[in-house]
C-alpha cells in the first residue's frame, strides 16, 4: 500500500490542471489475473433509499429492510465457472421461472447472484440440484440457495463462453482514490467524490441482504421463522464498501402472531427449557449456530464463538461473499440505532460526504483499525460528527430528543425499559435553513474537536450539547439509547490525543491551503488529499516553531523526502506513509 502511495506521488503531475477537466471520469478498472472482465459501475448506492436530493417521498427504514429482505428470500448464489456465456446461463435458469434482476462479481471465482421473481423458481431449482459425490471424502447434505454451477463439458469451450462483466465490491485503492480527489473541482467537490467511490453499491447492498438470509436459512434448521437481520454500518447508510456485515438473529418472532389468536377459556404455550439468565440463553443460542454454522453452513468459515463479551457474538467469513460477518442475539436496541442513524444520515446529503470523509481521514493515519483494541470506532466518528452537525448555527441536525417529540404513538419503542421512541417517518421532519458548505464544515469540524474539552464533556446526541463526564474514561461519547453507556469506553487517553493531534493538524492544513491554494493547478495534491496524506505532525510542529511555511510548500517538502528515500522506506512498518482505504 505504501508504495502505491508513492508511485502517485511520482505520478502526482499527470493530475495537474484539475480545474480543466471535464467531468464525469469514466472509470475503468481491470482486474489482472482473472477471467472476468470487471467493469466499474456507476455508483447507484444502495444505501440512498431516500431520495434524500429530491423530493419524492422517502421511505421508511422498516420498509426498506423489508422490502430487500423479501427480495433476498427470492435470490440464489451460484459459484459459476469463470468462462461462461452470460446468454445461455439465463436461459438455464428461467426454466425454473422469470428473473427479476442478475450480477456477477469476483472473490476467489466468478459468482452470479440472480432474483427470480418468485419464490416457487428456487422450490424448482433445488429439485433438480444434486448434492455432490466427494470421492474419499464425505459430502454433508444440505440443500440451500448456495450453488455450484459446472459445464458438462469442461474441457470443449464454445465460442460463446465469454467474459462477463462484474460489479465492483471493493473500495478504490488509495492511489486512485487520490489521484480522483486531485480531479476535482473543489473541497465540497472531493467530499462528495470520496463518497460516491466508498459508499455501498445496490450490488453490495443485495449481497449483504442475500448473506443473512442464507444464514437465516441455516439458523432456521433450529429456529424455525426466526429472522436473521443486517445492522449497523450495511444499513444505516454510513457503510463503506468492505465494512463488516452485522447480523442480528431475532427470535422475537417465533410464535408472535398464535398468542392472540387463541379464543376460548385456553391459552396454548409451547414446552420450553429454562436457563438462569437472559445472558445465558443468549449464550446457548449463538453456541449451538456457531456449530452449525461451523459444521454445516456453506462457505461460512473461520468460525469463532465470543459468547463472554459484553455483547456475546459468532464471527465468521462467509467466504463467498467476501464478508466479514458478527451475528449477535438479544440485540435490539443496535437495530434502533441502525434506524437513527438511517434517518441521520437521509436528513441532509451533508451528513454523509462529511461522515465518509471523516472515516477515511481516521482511517488514513490509523486512527481506527478493523482490529479491537483503544483506538475510536467508526460509529463513534460518526456520533462526532453528528453531534457537531447539531452545534451548528442553525443546526443542520435535530437532536434525538427533538426527534422523539414529533413521534406518533405508533414511534413508540421501548426496549428494555430503555425509551427508543424517534419519528421514523423522515417526511415529517423539516430540512435544516443551514447553507453552509462542506468545505467550512469539514475545516470546523476538526476545528471543533481540536479544542474540545475532552478531559470535562461528553458527547450527547439526544440533547444535543455538551454535558459533565459522568466518568473519566478519556472520551464519553453517550450510548443514544442506553444512556448510562459510553459507546467510546475503549479509546485511550494516547488515541485520544492523537486524533486532537491530528485534527488540529488537519485544521491548520485546510486554513493554509484558504491562503495558498493554487489557482489552477492541481500538480500537489491538495483539500481532502492533503489531509489523507501520511500525518507531518512533527514537520508542522517544527515548522510552527521555526517560521510557518505555506502548506503547498510543506507538502511539496514531504513529496520529495518520500520521492528520494525511495519506495523501500516506503513501505516501512510504521505504516505512517500508508493512505488506507479499507473500511
Ligand atoms: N453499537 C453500539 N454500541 C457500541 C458499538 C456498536 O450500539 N459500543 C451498535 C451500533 O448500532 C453499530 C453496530 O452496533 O452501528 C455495529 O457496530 P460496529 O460494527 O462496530 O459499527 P458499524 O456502525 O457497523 O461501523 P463499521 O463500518 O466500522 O462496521
Ligand atoms: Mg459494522
Amino acid at each position: 500500500m505504501a508504495a502505491r502511495a508513492v508511485g502517485f506521488l511520482a505520478a502526482l503531475p499527470l493530475c495537474a490542471q484539475r480545474s480543466q477537466v471535464l467531468r464525469p471520469i469514466h472509470r475503468l478498472f481491470s482486474c489482472p489475473g482473472t477471467a472476468a472482465e470487471v467493469k466499474r459501475e456507476e455508483r447507484s448506492s444502495g444505501s440512498l433509499e431516500t431520495g434524500s436530493e429530491d423530493k419524492t417521498p422517502k421511505k421508511k427504514f422498516s420498509e426498506v429492510q423489508k422490502e430487500r429482505r423479501e427480495q433476498a428470500q427470492r435470490t440464489v448464489l451460484i459459484h459459476c465457472p469463470n468462462k461462461i456465456s452470460e446468454k445461455k446461463f439465463l436461459k438455464y435458469l428461467s426454466q425454473h421461472g422469470p428473473i427479476n434482476n442478475h450480477f456477477f462479481y469476483e472473490s476467489f471465482g466468478l459468482y452470479a447472484v440472480v432474483e427470480f421473481r418468485q419464490k416457487e423458481s428456487i422450490t424448482s431449482l433445488q429439485n433438480v440440484t444434486r448434492t455432490p459425490s466427494m470421492g474419499t471424502e464425505a459430502a454433508i447434505p444440505f440443500k440451500s440457495r448456495f450453488f455450484n454451477l459446472k459445464t458438462k463439458n469442461p474441457s470443449n469451450p464454445t465460442s460463446e463462453q465469454s467474459s462477463v462483466q462484474c460489479s465492483i465490491h471493493s473500495p478504490p485503492s488509495s492511489k486512485k482514490l487520490l489521484e480522483l480527489l486531485c480531479y476535482a473541482e473543489s473541497i465540497d467537490d472531493q467530499l462528495n467524490t470520496l463518497l460516491k467511490e466508498f459508499e455501498l453499491t445496490e450490488e453490495n447492498t443485495k449481497l449483504r441482504y442475500l448473506t443473512c438470509s442464507l444464514i437465516e436459512d441455516i439458523a432456521a434448521a433450529y429456529f424455525l421463522d426466526c429472522t436473521v437481520r443486517p445492522f449497523g454500518s450495511s444499513v444505516n447508510s454510513f457503510g463503506k464498501l468492505g465494512c463488516d456485515l452485522d447480523m442480528f438473529l431475532d427470535l422475537d418472532e417465533i410464535g408472535k402472531f398464535s398468542t392472540n389468536k387463541t379464543s376460548g377459556n385456553f391459552l396454548m404455550e409451547f414446552q420450553v427449557k429454562n436457563v438462569p439468565s437472559e445472558r445465558i440463553a443468549t449464550q446457548k443460542i449463538l453456541s449451538v449456530i456457531g456449530e452449525c454454522l461451523d459444521n454445516f453452513g456453506p462457505g461460512c468459515v473461520g468460525v469463532q464463538k465470543i459468547l463472554n463479551a459484553r455483547c456475546p457474538l459468532v464471527r465468521f467469513s462467509h467466504q463467498a461473499s467476501g464478508f466479514q460477518c458478527d451475528l449477535t442475539t438479544n440485540n435490539r436496541i443496535a437495530l434502533k440505532s441502525s434506524e437513527l442513524l438511517y434517518i441521520y444520515g437521509a436528513l441532509d446529503s451533508r451528513v454523509r460526504a462529511l461522515a465518509f470523509s471523516i472515516r477515511c481521514w481516521a482511517r488514513a493515519h490509523s486512527l481506527t483499525s478493523s482490529i479491537p483494541g483503544s483506538w475510536i470506532t467508526n460509529f463513534s466518528l460518526t456520533l462526532m460528527v453528528i453531534f457537531f452537525l447539531q452545534r451548528r448555527s442553525p443546526p443542520i441536525l435535530p437532536t434525538l430528543d427533538y426527534l422523539k417529540t414529533l413521534a406518533d404513538a405508533e414511534d413508540k419503542c421501548i426496549i428494555e425499559g430503555h425509551n427508543c421512541t424517534f419519528v421514523r417517518d423522515l417526511n415529517s421532519i423539516k430540512p435544516s435553513g443551514n447553507t453552509e458548505t462542506l468545505e467550512l464544515l469539514l475545516k470546523e469540524f476538526f476545528e471543533y474537536f481540536g479544542n474540545f474539552a475532552f478531559n470535562k464533556n461528553s458527547i450527547n446526541i439526544r440533547q444535543g450539547r455538551e454535558q459533565n463526564k459522568p466518568e473519566s474514561s478519556p472520551l464519553h461519547i453517550q450510548n443514544p439509547f442506553e444512556t448510562s453507556l459510553n459507546i467510546s469506553k475503549n479509546v485511550s487517553q494516547s488515541q485520544l490525543q492523537k486524533f486532537v493531534d491530528l485534527a488540529r493538524e488537519s485544521a491548520w492544513i485546510l486554513n493554509q491551503e484558504d491562503k495558498d491554494r493554487p489557482s489552477s493547478s492541481g500538480s500537489q495534491p491538495w483539500g481532502l488529499a492533503a489531509l489523507l496524506l501520511p500525518s507531518v505532525m512533527n514537520s508542522v510542529c517544527l515548522a510552527k516553531k521555526v517560521r510557518k511555511k505555506p502548506a503547498s510548500e510543506r507538502i511539496k517538502n514531504l513529496l520529495e523526502s518520500i520521492k528520494s528515500s525511495g519506495s523501500e522506506n516506503a513501505t516501512s512498518t510504521d505504516g505512517k506513509r500508508t493512505v488506507s482505504t479499507q473500511a
